[in-house]
């Protein structure tokens, strides 16, 4: 049996206080609930006993709720930071989009809550170890492609910047992608109902947020290819994009509408963002996964496993879970090495199968470069839908 959620409440009103208890009073059996009249208060509750939410408001006097929240990330990384607040200023939204993972505007339903703790207990099943969920917690941004990343960097800094030049852009790149999608999937910015389309992201932003973003918050990160790496993050970028591509063409090729062809473009960009976050974030361990793969002729996720306990499909689902995104997309990331596990149907046409393939293809053709061992593609899966040769169904797409 799973425990109950803890969930710390944070306001300096006591009636707002009241309010959530009296409305979240239904939730009793399934969330632990604590309320706490400050940010003092509330650190000194999660130094006594962790919790795994808080939710913050944001104008608060003393500790205002970024204080607070950055203060959180740093002494519990584990512990999901959600902002709930009345104040929907541009300048106030994007003060809190570096130290929270989710923005829920006040008044809040208690079903939009209810809906995000569900999606967090989900994810939490996906990636268990506590430690992990620390480390991915910490994660504000990825690294880009340093072509791309000065490319944006100098568009978005010049008098003639254009929303689809820069949405081009980022939609090459796996960092600024995931970016982007995780901030209008978690309502910074106002938006509600799920997108995987960075292209729409980048649009519904538009120029003068994505300016802010960019150039005051920093909320991308270019990787420094000179620094000492256990992965070449720039590799790891180049096969996302190629097996985004190859997973489009696929998923066309499938029978997949518009709509899938786009989604399995995104879920081939993301499927690997675990490895960013491990190489960026436990290095050391990551590297010695990555040794052990190569010395003993293990698949690289299996290694991972080993050393720290999941393997980068589990990382990357929950940070891309945590970012909001739809669950289509999490569902390529979490099985994209063993779509049987999956428990959606199982269809030609679908993200999960032409990245699945799309990914196997690309690392045949890479095979040369690489210090460990990719994972093979799964011949049951294919032979289940009759597509029994990979290499013929890629060639194919390719024409
Ligand atoms: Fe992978
Ligand atoms: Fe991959």
């Amino acid at each position: 049996m799973t425990e109950n959620l803890r969930m710390l409440f944070v306001d300096d009103e006591v009636k707002v206080l009241d309010g959530l208890r009296r409305m979240l009073r239904p939730m009793r059996d399934q969330w632990e609930m604590v309320f706490a009249e400050g940010g003092e208060e509330a650190l000194k509750l999660m130094e006594a006993r962790p919790f795994d939410v808080i939710v913050s408001d944001m104008r608060m006097p003393g500790m205002n709720g970024v204080e607070l929240l950055t203060e959180v990330k740093r002494r519990h990384p584990q512990t999901v930071r959600i902002v709930l607040s009345g104040q929907a200023s541009r300048e106030t939204v994007l003060k809190a989009v570096g130290p929270s993972h989710l923005y829920l505007p006040k008044p809040c339903a208690p079903n939009d809550l209810k809906a995000a703790m569900d999606r967090l207990c989900v994810l939490r099943t996906v990636l268990e170890a506590p430690r992990l969920r620390g480390v991915v917690g910490e994660v504000e941004c990825l690294p880009s492609l340093p072509t791309l990343y000065e490319s944006f960097m100098a568009k978005v800094a010049g008098n003639d910047a254009r929303v689809d030049d820069l949405g081009a852009i980022v939609a090459g790149d796996v960092g600024m992608s995931a970016k982007v999608l995780h901030l209008v999937n978690t309502a910074f910015f106002g938006r509600s109902g799920r997108t995987a389309d960075p292209m729409k992201a980048v649009e519904f932003l538009g120029l003068e947020t994505l300016k802010a973003l960019a150039l005051t918050v920093h909320v991308f990160d270019r990787f420094d290819p000179s620094g000492p790496m256990c992965l070449d993050v720039g590799q790891v970028c180049e096969h996302s994009l190629q097996v985004a591509i190859r997973a489009r063409r696929i998923a066309v090729s499938m029978g997949a509408d518009a709509e899938g062809a786009e989604q399995a473009f995104i879920a081939g960009l993301l499927h690997d963002v675990g490895k960013l976050v491990l190489v960026a974030k436990l290095p050391e361990e990551y590297g010695q996964a990555i040794t052990l793969s190569g010395s003993q002729g293990l698949p690289l996720e299996q290694a991972e496993r080993k050393i720290l306990g999941a393997s980068h499909a589990e990382v990357g689902t929950y940070l891309i879970g945590l970012w909001g995104l739809p669950g289509a997309i999490l569902e390529v990331l979490a099985f994209h090495h063993c779509p049987r596990k999956s428990q959606e149907p199982i269809s030609r046409a679908s993200a999960l199968t032409a990245v699945h393939i799309a990914n196997a293809n690309a690392n045949a053709a890479q095979s040369a470069a690489r210090p460990y061992v990719a994972t093979p593609v799964d011949k049951e899966y294919l032979r289940v839908l009759d597509l029994e040769n990979a290499e013929q169904v890629a060639c194919a797409a390719a024409v």
